[in-house]
């Protein structure tokens, strides 16, 4: 095997050389429980300062800095994507795949370079594409007409507050729209049990610090796979993984697995972290 496309496993111990590829689309995927909930799963990659989107000076905004983005921890998005039922984004997310900000297009990419988890979906009996459920509140019907050459089914999920004549429209772009929350915003545990209804089993959070609010807020998120990669950014315009108040009680997770990933850029490297959520803690 070409040694440049081997991580380090650190932990669980003993220490062991792995293939990059792969190294997700094998993990074990399940909550061990047998509620027939879905498993939800998300992924970040982080400087060490904590920065996971940094002012973009070209579109405006935030977006994930460039200085930490590498095709190794892509790699394993995309394998990540590869295994859901369902991706969740935000409505910013679809904003930006219109006017081009967007990183790239919604996994799993049809780039070559991808072409095994393709496959991978085919043999286990999936769909070519994960489905996509978007999160919004402002629920703008024009992207809605957007999803329309998406391949794939889209969901918009909302709150019960929302604007109907923007609702009759999105739906008659051929959205389906869930109401998974009592207020403007949707919740997560109504959510999953919408989805979960939709007969979705596995859901890979894409989206970033709000929608991670809401899934730990309800107790939902089951694990969360974090690249720190090895710089420091500064800046003072930033987000980090989490918004909103601070939660009570706090959530606490333990490690699963640690690989050092020691080129990731220019010699640089980075730790690919998985977390499983401790429940009840
Ligand atoms: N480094 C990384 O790994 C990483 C990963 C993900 C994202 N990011 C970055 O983080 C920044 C923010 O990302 P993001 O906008 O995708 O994520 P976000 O902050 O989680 O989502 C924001 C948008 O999603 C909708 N939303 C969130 N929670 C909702 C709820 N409970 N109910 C209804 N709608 C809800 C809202 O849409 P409406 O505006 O329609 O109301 C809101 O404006 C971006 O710069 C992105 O590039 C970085």
């Amino acid at each position: 095997m070409n040694p440049s496309r081997r991580v380090l496993r650190l932990y669980p111990g003993p220490t062991e050389e792995c293939a990059l590829e792969g190294l997700y689309l094998e993990h074990p995927l399940d909550h061990g429980d047998d509620s027939g909930r879905p498993f939800v799963y998300t992924n970040f990659i982080s400087s060490l300062d904590g920065r996971i989107a940094v002012e973009d000076p070209r579109h405006g905004g935030h977006s994930v800095p460039g200085t930490i983005i590498n095709d190794r921890d892509w790699r394993l998005f995309q394998e990540l994507a590869a295994r859901a039922d369902a991706l969740l984004v935000s409505a910013r997310f679809l904003r930006d795949l219109a006017t081009g900000k967007a990183q790239d297009v919604l996994p799993v990419s049809r780039d070559p370079a991808y072409g095994d988890l393709h496959e991978w979906r085919a043999r286990q009996g999936l769909p070519p594409q994960p489905a996509v459920v978007v999160l919004t509140r402002s629920l703008d019907p024009s992207l809605a007409e957007l999803c329309e050459g998406y391949e794939r089914p889209v969901y918009f999920a909302v709150g019960a507050e929302v604007d109907r004549t923007a609702l009759a429209r999105v739906e008659a772009a051929g959205v389906r729209v869930i109401t998974a929350g009592r207020g403007e915003s949707v919740e997560g545990a109504m959510l999953v049990d919408a989805l979960a209804g939709e007969g979705m089993s596995r859901l890979y959070s894409i989206a970033g610090p709000w929608v991670l609010d809401t899934l730990l807020r309800n107790g939902v998120l089951h694990r969360l796979y974090l690249t720190h990669f090895h710089r420091l950014l500064g800046g003072r315009s930033f987000d980090t993984m989490l918004e909103g108040d601070a939660l009570d009680p706090p959530s606490s997770f333990e490690p699963r697995a640690l690989y050092y990933d020691p080129r990731a850029d220019d010699g640089v490297g980075q730790f690919f972290t998985v977390y499983d959520i401790l429940a009840g803690a």
